[in-house]
Order: structure tokens, then C-alpha cells, then sequence
């Protein structure tokens, strides 16, 4: 079986390497679920991987199949599989638990162990791959009119934790609700959160770096959300003429904002920090006024990474939101589908290039044809 691998720390080493097929035996055992990989995205932790920079393989193994962001259909499922069925689309939860009491509680995304388990990134391979073997609890089911936008959900459980993050700690205010908010970074995450919060009423500016005419900003706009380039109007500067905004949503990966984003909040605001950012950068703050700010204006700022099954679980429901509000809009976020695992190199070089938003690569086309959303499907029939 083929699947998509790097030699960890070693740069630009993505290949294809031969796997064993997954163990058939093993899901006619009780509780397996054999999939079948349909699609896999590709986003800014992949590049690092196959930059050397990011990325371990399992104990044992000198490869580590790539491939976190999956979508893929039930092949075959144990008799104890009430869950599942085959023909059901599915995508897998990626970080898998270790051993710290929240791994313990089902909150591996909220570990506290340094080493730990994420399928395609740590320690776990990934689904870049034709097949794989996995138990239900791990499996989110797609409900079948979502279609190929379904490779969005692993990006969307992330967006979504964020935001929870924030819910959870804004409970101290009791009657806080985002109403404006901000999304720094117009990337896929950026664009899944302005979805999101959007669907929920906010009143949205996203920030990037690139000046218009810029097709994200387009699909921004459709939804109802204004775009701003940092290059014209800074962050600061819109939150001052506004007295400051409710939520902030950091994705940009450019740590220095996150100062910037800490004087930008509202009274009562909150900062969610979601990029990883793996370098050494330093920069000069202003402090008494970062500081100031926090404490006269009750804010707080929340660190998120990674998601759990109720994160996935409440992403298939924007989905599906969005496509029946927004018919289509989330089909425009993949801009690049590599036909096939042995193209994956087109779906890597699209994540170079400028203009790519989501890069796929289909793994395996379903039967009767392409996967498409149920927007799409309906434009098709009509
Ligand atoms: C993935 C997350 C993961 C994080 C850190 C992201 O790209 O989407 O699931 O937790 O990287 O490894
Ligand atoms: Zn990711």
C-alpha cells in the first residue's frame, strides 16, 4: 500500500514509501473500522514537517507517513461497530492519548505531556495514505451531504476549539457575547474562523497582509465580513476608531501581532492564540501599556491547540451551516486537488505558491465520481 513519508528533520524528504496493507483481521475483531482515504489536505504543519523543522515518527520507525487533515469512507466495520457503517464518511481525530490526566479524562487535546501522539505530526503516522485501521471513538462521521468539503473539518475542530476556549473562560463575565470580533490571519484557519463567528452573528474583520484586489478577501466579503489590509490600516488603529474588539482571533503565525492584539480588545475582551510558531524571535513591547490594558480592561487571552471530539463534532455542524446559508462557499477554500497520492508534490507546491488556499490531495476518487458539497451537487442537478 503506498503513502506519503519523511525521514523526520530531514528536509524537503517527502516521498512515496510502500506500507503494509492495515490488518483486515484485526476490524473483523469487534470493534475496527477499516477506511479508505478519499482526500487529505495539506496546511502550514505539513510544510514544516517536510522542511525538517517539525514532525516525529513513531517508536521504532525511521518514516513518519504525513497527513493529518483526512477524509476518508468506511470500508468494513467489526461486530461490535454500532457507530459506523460501511459507506459512511468519516475523518479521524488526530492526537491520540498519552498520559497526563487530561489524556486520561478524553482531553488529549489538552495534554500536559511534552512527547505527544498526533497522527501525520507526532509520534502516530499519518492518513496520506490508501487505507487505514481505527477504532469509532476516533472516527467524526461526515454526514454524506457535506461531501469533499469534509477535508475542511480537521481545520474547522481547531477554529472551533478556539472559540470554545473563549466561551469557556468568558463565562466569568455572564452576559459577554462576541459581537465584534477580529480574525488576524486570512489563510484557511483565518477564513474558518471569520465563517465561524460570522455564523454566529459577530460582526467580523479580518485581517492579512495582501492588498486588493485579493480573492480571499472576496470570499470574506460574501459572508458578510469586512477584509483589512495591515499594509493600509493597522490592527490598532481599526480597534481604536471602534473602542476595541470583543474577541480576537490569532492565526497568522507572526508572533509579534500577538502584542499588537493584546492592546486591540475591548473592555471584558479576549485574545485566542492559535499559531505555533517554532522560531526565536524577539521584539521590544511596550509593556506598562500591554499590562495596563489587561488589567483595566478584565481581558484575557487563552492559548488553543489541537481539538477534541466535541470541537470536531460542533465543525460538522457549521459545515453544514455554511453550505445551506452560503451554498458553495466552502468548496472555493480548496483551490488546488492533486489527483492522485503519487501527485502529492503538485499538492506541496501549491502550499508555496501564493493564491492557494487549501491544497488537497485525492487520494482515491469515491465511486460514481467526483466528491463534491451538497451546494455544488445541487448546482450540478439543476
Ligand atoms: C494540527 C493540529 C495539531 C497542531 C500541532 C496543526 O497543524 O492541525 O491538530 O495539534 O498542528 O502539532
Ligand atoms: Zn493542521
Amino acid at each position: 500500500m503506498k503513502a506519503v513519508a519523511v525521514f523526520p528533520g530531514r528536509a524537503r524528504s517527502a516521498h512515496l514509501a510502500d506500507l503494509p496493507e492495515p490488518q483486515v483481521e484485526s476490524v473483523r475483531g469487534e470493534r475496527g473500522v477499516l477506511v479508505r482515504v478519499l482526500r487529505v489536505g495539506l496546511d502550514g504543519t505539513d510544510k514544516e514537517i517536510n522542511a525538517g523543522a517539525y514532525g516525529t515518527a513513531p517508536a521504532g520507525a525511521d518514516i513518519l507517513v504525513i497527513g493529518h487533515e483526512s477524509l476518508g469512507i468506511v470500508e468494513e466495520v467489526g461486530p461490535a461497530v454500532t457507530e459506523l457503517q460501511p459507506g459512511d464518511l468519516v475523518v479521524a481525530i488526530v492526537r491520540r492519548p498519552g498520559n497526563s490526566p487530561y489524556d486520561a479524562i478524553g482531553r488529549a487535546d489538552l495534554t500536559t505531556d511534552n512527547e505527544y501522539f498526533e497522527h501525520g505530526i507526532s509520534r502516530l503516522h499519518g492518513f496520506l495514505t490508501e487505507r487505514y485501521f481505527d477504532s469509532p471513538e476516533y472516527l467524526v462521521l461526515v454526514p454524506g451531504g457535506i461531501g469533499g468539503v469534509g477535508v475542511l473539518l480537521e481545520p474547522m475542530s481547531v477554529v472551533q476549539k478556539g472559540i470554545a476556549m473563549a466561551d469557556e473562560v468568558q463565562q466569568r463575565l455572564r452576559i459577554w457575547r462576541a459581537h465584534r470580533a477580529a480574525v488576524l490571519g486570512s489563510g484557511t484557519i483565518g477564513l474558518l474562523a471569520t465563517l465561524v463567528l460570522r455564523l454566529r452573528g459577530a460582526a467580523v474583520t479580518t485581517f492579512g497582509l495582501d492588498e486588493l484586489p485579493y480573492r480571499n478577501a472576496e470570499f470574506i466579503k460574501q459572508i458578510g465580513a469586512t477584509y483589512v489590509s495591515t499594509r493600509r490600516r493597522g490592527l490598532r488603529e481599526v480597534a481604536d476608531g471602534i473602542g476595541g474588539f470583543d474577541l480576537i482571533f490569532e492565526a497568522t503565525g507572526f508572533s509579534p501581532l500577538v502584542f499588537e492584539a493584546m492592546c486591540a480588545l475591548a473592555k471584558n475582551g479576549v485574545l485566542v492564540l492559535s499559531s505555533v510558531t517554532g522560531g526565536g524571535r524577539r521584539i521590544e513591547v511596550p509593556a506598562d501599556s500591554v499590562n495596563l490594558n489587561f488589567v483595566l480592561g478584565n481581558n484575557t487571552m487563552v492559548g488553543t491547540v489541537n481539538a477534541a471530539r466535541e470541537h470536531f463534532e460542533a465543525g460538522v455542524r457549521d459545515l453544514a451551516l455554511s453550505e445551506s446559508q452560503h451554498p458553495g462557499w466552502l468548496e472555493q477554500l480548496i483551490t488546488h486537488v492533486a489527483p492522485g497520492l503519487d501527485r502529492f508534490g503538485d499538492a506541496f507546491e501549491a502550499l508555496a505558491r501564493a493564491g492557494t488556499i487549501k491544497a488537497v490531495v485525492e487520494v482515491n476518487a469515491p465511486e460514481g465520481g467526483a466528491l463534491v458539497g451538497q451546494a455544488a451537487a445541487r448546482a450540478a442537478a439543476s
